[in-house]
């Protein structure tokens, strides 16, 4: 067991300054940035696009995982990629051909990430496990940040490492996202995350070096 990674998302910070918050956070000792990324449609709310995606990218030297909250995330991968996104992650949830918008992500030349809701079953993890770098377990019901963490998706965590471990996809690593504090941090260290997104508890905080010192 590495190493825990912090990811801070910046969906609640200042949104006109979002690239100098961002390096704000690396130099505060972020070790990767999660940008969340709402259509308006999947989710309520609207957000970002490449543009500040590319914004981010020039300012931060570590990864930027661009988080897609959106029901047609393939006409926008090659955008995030082409903004440096190290990583793109897509819901399992908005797409009948996840294999073929895994490896258009990896063809773009960024990581691949996919996400799963709550609710939402990781069984087909056995059947994509070579084509994921990243799997983004969400502990909330996405589109707001700021929301009770949902524990009983714990299980889900430890689940998913054995099928991705069982089916060639050993060199995941596996995020969890949403409701992320000092509270149940360790609880998902210990199931397996190896990267923990934190939203409200690292920006909300009057020190959000400290915030992410307390959820390593
Ligand atoms: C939820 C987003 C999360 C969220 C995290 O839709 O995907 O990344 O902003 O924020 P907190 O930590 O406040 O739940
Ligand atoms: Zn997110």
């Amino acid at each position: 067991m590495g190493k825990v990674m912090i990811a801070p998302s910046v969906l609640g910070c200042d949104q006109g300054n979002i690239a100098e918050e961002a390096l704000a956070l690396q130099s505060a000792g972020a070790d990767m940035i999660h940008l969340d990324v709402m259509d308006g449609v999947f989710v309520p709310v609207l957000t970002v696009g490449a543009a500040i995606a590319e914004s981010i990218t020039r300012e931060v030297d570590i990864p930027v995982d661009a988080h897609l909250m959106v029901s047609k995330p393939s006409h926008l991968i090659k955008a995030f990629a082409d903004a440096r996104c190290s990583y793109i992650t897509v819901h399992a949830e908005v797409t009948s051909h996840l294999d073929r918008l895994l490896q258009q992500i990896r063809a773009a030349g960024s990581k691949a990430g996919v996400a799963v809701n709550p609710s939402t079953p990781v069984d087909f993890l056995r059947w994509v496990a070579p084509a994921v770098d990243l799997l983004l377990i969400m502990t909330v019901n996405p589109g707001y940040g700021g929301q009770k963490h949902l524990g009983y998706v714990h299980d889900k965590i430890s689940e998913a490492r054995r099928i991705l471990d069982g089916h060639g996809g050993g060199g995941a690593l596996i995020s969890v996202d949403g409701g992320v504090t000092d509270a149940n941090a360790e609880k998902l260290r210990s199931a397996g995350a190896d990267i923990l997104v934190s939203g409200s508890f690292i920006t909300g905080s009057d020190d959000p070096a400290a915030a992410m010192e307390k959820l390593r």
